[in-house]
């Protein structure tokens, strides 16, 4: 965003959303409770993270909650010793839960897997034991390359629990954009599969890390691979090892190794809607702290639930919300391999209803997705396990998520669209399911974290306008630091530019009721005739029309206006597009937002061009009309999507 004024914001929801009294009664924190834990965080809020700490177990307790002498460089439970694995699997085998699922996962092919807490726990003892054989020590890196397996949790916390840093990165990336994340992290080992099923075909993986290691990255000795699919698979002698192997003749069970709370867990590299990829650092205590207390709130965790994050592990969202924040919570976590069109449109549903999911959370992105197929595919399974539902990743919009409510939560249960960053760790502003809701809005920030939305000077906008979105103090689950060369540097400017308030970088508006409304990446800011509108409104606006399933908008120069909205819209299923069309959807954009905007064209397209983790790459799309260079663009999805 240009730092001149505040944005517009156009649109208006007036419909709300109550929960049913019957959830009102069985949820773990009620309205009463929600008003409590705010009063007490605005109160105290280090007070309101030490007892979310105290839930916890820690070998050695903090000196303090914050240290903040170094800020921006907070440090989190100073002093403190603990082991978030620990946290994940040796507290819960002392409990009930020992023989509870801890892990469900599911094959494109149809084939599954369980695993309880205790052989988890088992499991992920042996290939720690490989690890260390292997010669990775505590610090050091390891790049897991690897599709939704059981094995990738399982080498996630095997690193964890000896206190080496993962790093992952997701199976469709290329061999090039493989090598460069492996040299920016200095890895000394992959874990990797032979192959695995996507869409019906079998892709083989090893191959791929073959190629990124030919001709520099000098770092990594050795590679594990995990046979998942019968390929010819090439192994080189002396640096291959099979995953079967190496953890043949570990010990079932050894101590996790004890951390300090402000060591590294893991680096992960952003997603790069924005720019070029930054690499995240998050480590052991505070996260642990953040994740655990705001999954079990928003997702009012109980012993019977089967949780599905439908994310790739390869994103904050599977550390987070698919293998992190669920373990902690000691609940069951679904991961499912493959496509979610494969072999149609109604796998996704099909898997709810298989292992009877209670909480669905997904992506915005895939729901529209899902959508251009028609409630038909939704109606074909049995949905009524669910019982709450949760949205990340992009403004969901007001038709998507009505939809998504209707049609997957029969209009019971309560849709929680989180807001949060790679760089949070944890959910940071969000409805719980006693919230009222507004189809389209974050709701509020939780309990313990501080955001405004403020214009260029760093005051509070007025309600219905919009303006940069900012978390105003230190919270556990924050990043602690960006990883590599100027790390320190981008760091520090993420804090500069408000005194210490973190620049989330999207825009928002705050609505008379106290509500935020996500209008977007301030990079994706137009200024139309001297409105200045977040992309995500007039996308949303585009999208209440019934032809339309997907919508991006960029400006574009504009001789006579500075600048002008270019829509790219994808049509539902049927759909084709013609002159006519094209002149109603931009007079129905009128109609939504009003005369001051103006579509100066729209273009009909298959798909979108979007980031491996669903993300709509706009910046893409522009640079295309304007001839300039789109940067880095390795995130980029370049899968033959079937949409
Ligand atoms: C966007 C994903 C609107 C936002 C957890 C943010 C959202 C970026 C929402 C971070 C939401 C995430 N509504 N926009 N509920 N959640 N975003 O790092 O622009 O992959 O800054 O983390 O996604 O993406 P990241």
């Amino acid at each position: 965003m240009e730092p001149s004024a505040t944005l517009d914001s156009l649109a208006q929801e007036l419909r709300v959303f109550r929960p049913l009294p019957q959830l009102v009664v069985e949820a773990n924190v009620n309205p009463q409770e929600l008003v409590a834990f705010r009063r007490q965080a605005e109160r105290d809020p280090l007070g309101y993270w030490e007892e979310a700490a105290d839930e916890l177990d820690w070998y050695r307790k903090w000196d303090r909650v914050l240290d903040d002498s170094d800020a921006p460089f907070y440090r989190w439970f100073p002093g403190a010793r603990c082991n978030i694995v620990y946290n994940c699997l040796d507290r819960h085998i002392e409990t009930a839960n020992k023989n509870k699922l801890a892990l469900i996962w599911e094959g494109e092919p149809g084939d599954s897997r369980k695993f309880t807490y205790y052989e988890l726990y088992r499991e992920v003892n042996r290939f720690s034991g490989a690890l260390r054989t292997l010669g990775v020590k505590k610090g050091d890196r390891v790049a897991i390359y690897m599709p939704p397996l059981p094995e990738t949790v399982i080498a996630m916390l095997a690193c964890a629990r000896i206190g080496a840093v993962h790093a992952l990165t997701f199976a469709g990336f290329s061999a090039k954009a493989l090598r460069s994340r492996i040299r920016d992290v200095d890895a000394k080992l992959v874990v990797t599969a032979d192959a695995f099923y996507r869409n019906g075909q079998i892709i083989k993986l090893k191959p791929i890390v073959d190629e990124a290691l030919v001709g520099g990255a000098d770092s990594v000795d050795s590679v594990v691979v995990v046979h998942r699919a019968t390929v010819e698979t090439d192994m080189q002698e002396g640096r291959d090892f099979w995953y079967d192997d190496v953890v043949r003749r570990e010990r079932r069970e050894a101590p996790a190794e004890v951390m300090d709370a402000n060591d590294p867990l893991f680096l992960l590299h952003t997603s790069g809607a924005a720019g070029a990829p930054k690499i995240v650092q998050h480590s052991h205590g505070g996260y642990m702290v953040g994740v655990s207390r705001t999954l079990t709130h928003v997702f009012d965790i109980k012993p019977t639930d089967i949780f599905w994050c439908t994310a790739d592990l390869g994103w904050i969202t599977g550390h987070s919300a698919v293998v992190y924040g669920p373990l902690l919570a000691g609940t069951t976590t679904l991961i499912y391999e493959g496509h979610p069109n494969y072999p149609q449109a109604d796998r996704m549903w099909n898997i709810v209803s298989k292992y009877g999911v209670t909480v669905f959370y997904t992506a915005s992105t895939l729901i529209r997705m899902l959508m251009r197929f028609g409630p038909q595919y939704p109606r074909m399974h049995d949905l009524s396990s669910l019982r709450l539902l949760g949205t990340v990743g992009e403004p969901i919009g007001a038709e998507t998520w009505l939809w998504f409510y209707r049609h997957i939560g029969r209009g019971e249960c309560p849709l929680l669209d989180t807001w949060w960053q790679t760089e949070t760790g944890m959910f940071m502003i969000s409805p719980l399911p006693i919230s009222i809701l507004k189809p389209g809005s974050v709701t509020r920030a939780l309990p313990g974290v501080e955001v405004d939305v403020v214009d260029r000077e760093g005051a509070s906008v007025p309600p219905g306008k919009g303006g940069l979105l900012v978390v105003t103090r230190p919270w556990p689950a924050m990043m602690t630091g960006l990883y590599g060369p100027g790390g320190e540097e981008q760091y520090r400017a993420a804090f500069a530019r408000f005194h210490g308030r973190y620049l989330t970088g999207d825009v928002a508006s705050r609505d008379e009721d106290g509500f935020l409304w996500i209008l977007g990446r301030s990079d994706d800011v137009l200024n139309i005739a001297g409105h200045r509108l977040g992309a995500a409104e007039l996308e949303n606006a585009f999208r209440t029309h019934p032809a339309v399933a997907e919508a991006a908008v960029v400006g574009v120069p504009d001789k006579i206006r500075g600048e002008a909205a270019k829509a790219f819209i994808v049509l539902v299923e049927g759909r084709k597009g013609s002159t006519e069309l094209m002149v109603e959807l931009q007079n129905h954009v009128r109609r939504e937002l009003g005369p001051v905007v103006v579509i100066k064209s729209v273009e009909f397209r298959e798909s979108l061009p979007k980031t491996r983790s669903g993300k709509i790459l706009r910046r893409v799309l522009k640079c295309a009309e304007t001839g300039a260079d789109p940067g880095d663009l390795s995130t980029l999805d370049d899968e033959d999507a079937p949409e």
